[in-house]
Formats: C-alpha cells, structure tokens, sequence
C-alpha cells in the first residue's frame, strides 16, 4: 500500500432508493471507486456509464478494469479506432465507447447481446446512445460535473441483479473513507 493509496477516499456515499450517490474529488478517487466496483462484479456484468464529455467515465472504467483484473500494462485508454476494446483474462473485459456512434443500426452490428450474455464484464461509455439494444439488466453509472475535480456519481441498479453487489460496494466504500480498510 502506498502512502497516496491511504489518503484517496470516497465521501459518504448516501443511499437513496435503489440509489447510490457519492461524490469524487479527484480522478484518483474515481479510479478507485471504479476499482472496488470491480472486484465486486459478478461475471456477466453490463455497466452503463452516462454523464457529459469530460465527465470521468473513462477514469471509472480504468479503475473498473483494474479491478475486474486488467493489468496496468495491458491497459489502452478509450477505444480509438474501434468502438469496442477487448482484454483477456480469468474475467475477460469490454469496454465498449459509443461517443463515435451513428446511430442505433450502427450498433446492432457489434453484437452486444454476446458480451451480456458472455462470462466477463462489460462496460459501455454513452450506454444511452442505444437504448432498445441494452440487456433488461444493468448497472447505470450516471457522472456529472460539480466542480474541477469534483464529480457526483450516481449508481442506478436496473433489475435485482445488482444490488447485492452494491450493498457490498458502499460497505467497501465506506470501510476507506474512514481509513480502516487499507487496499
Ligand atoms: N473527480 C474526478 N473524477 C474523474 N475525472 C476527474 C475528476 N477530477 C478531474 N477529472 C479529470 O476529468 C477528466 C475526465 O476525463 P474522462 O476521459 O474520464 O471523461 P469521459 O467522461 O470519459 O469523457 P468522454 O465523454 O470525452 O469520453 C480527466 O482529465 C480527469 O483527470
Ligand atoms: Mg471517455
């Protein structure tokens, strides 16, 4: 553990509904949330990443990614060319970026209905974009700007699925915000 892994914390998250709504105050800390999150995610999981450009969708899922298993090295940031990157592994990960998205038609062919139905994680930045194509089950991440390097962050769980891993996921949170849990 390293002296800054110790000081990154996530503030209270507060539990409202099937809400959970927390704020970040660095990118650091986003990572981190993304990365508890991670480790927590069953196989088979959709996360559907929502919020303005800039919003730290990205910074989420590279936290998501390290905690799903992804190794630092093997990491590329947004999908550039493709609209879908792909990292193998004991969970293999998907990290599917619509930003460059037509329209709902261009995304039939990227056959997303195979990564919700397969054993790894999948996360998908403008996941709004296409709608009518999303698993009847997901995980909403919902980011919005509330300062330089402040963000809300929202967690919206569609369907049962999920809510036992965020239950799992505020005790996680809370345990680091006070200092207690050290990785
Ligand atoms: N609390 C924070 N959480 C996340 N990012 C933050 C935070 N504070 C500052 N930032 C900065 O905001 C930017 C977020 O960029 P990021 O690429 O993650 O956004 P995005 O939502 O993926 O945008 P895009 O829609 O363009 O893909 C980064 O430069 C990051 O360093
Ligand atoms: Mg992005």
């Amino acid at each position: 553990m390293s002296v800054s892994d110790f000081s990154v914390h996530i503030e209270e998250p507060v539990i409202l509904n099937q809400r959970r709504i927390f704020q970040t105050r660095s990118a650091a800390e986003t990572r981190r949330s993304g990365k508890i999150l991670g480790r927590l995610l069953p196989p088979g999981s959709v996360v559907g990443l929502v919020g303005e450009l800039g919003a730290g969708k990205t910074q989420f899922i590279k936290g998501l990614a390290a905690g799903v298993g992804v190794k630092r090295s093997d990491y590329v940031t947004s999908p550039s060319f493709t609209l879908v990157n792909e990292y193998p592994g004991q969970i293999p990960f998907y990290h599917i970026d619509l930003y460059r998205l037509g329209d709902e038609k261009e995304a039939e062919d990227l056959g997303l209905e195979e990564y919700a139905r397969g054993h790894g994680v999948t996360a998908i930045e403008w996941a709004d974009k296409i709608l009518s194509l999303l698993p009847e089950e997901l995980l909403w991440v919902h980011m919005e700007y509330a300062g330089i390097r402040d963000r809300k962050i929202t967690f919206l769980p569609q369907g049962k699925r999920y809510e036992a891993t965020l239950n799992q996921w505020v005790a996680r949170a809370r345990r680091l915000g006070s200092g207690r849990e050290t990785r």
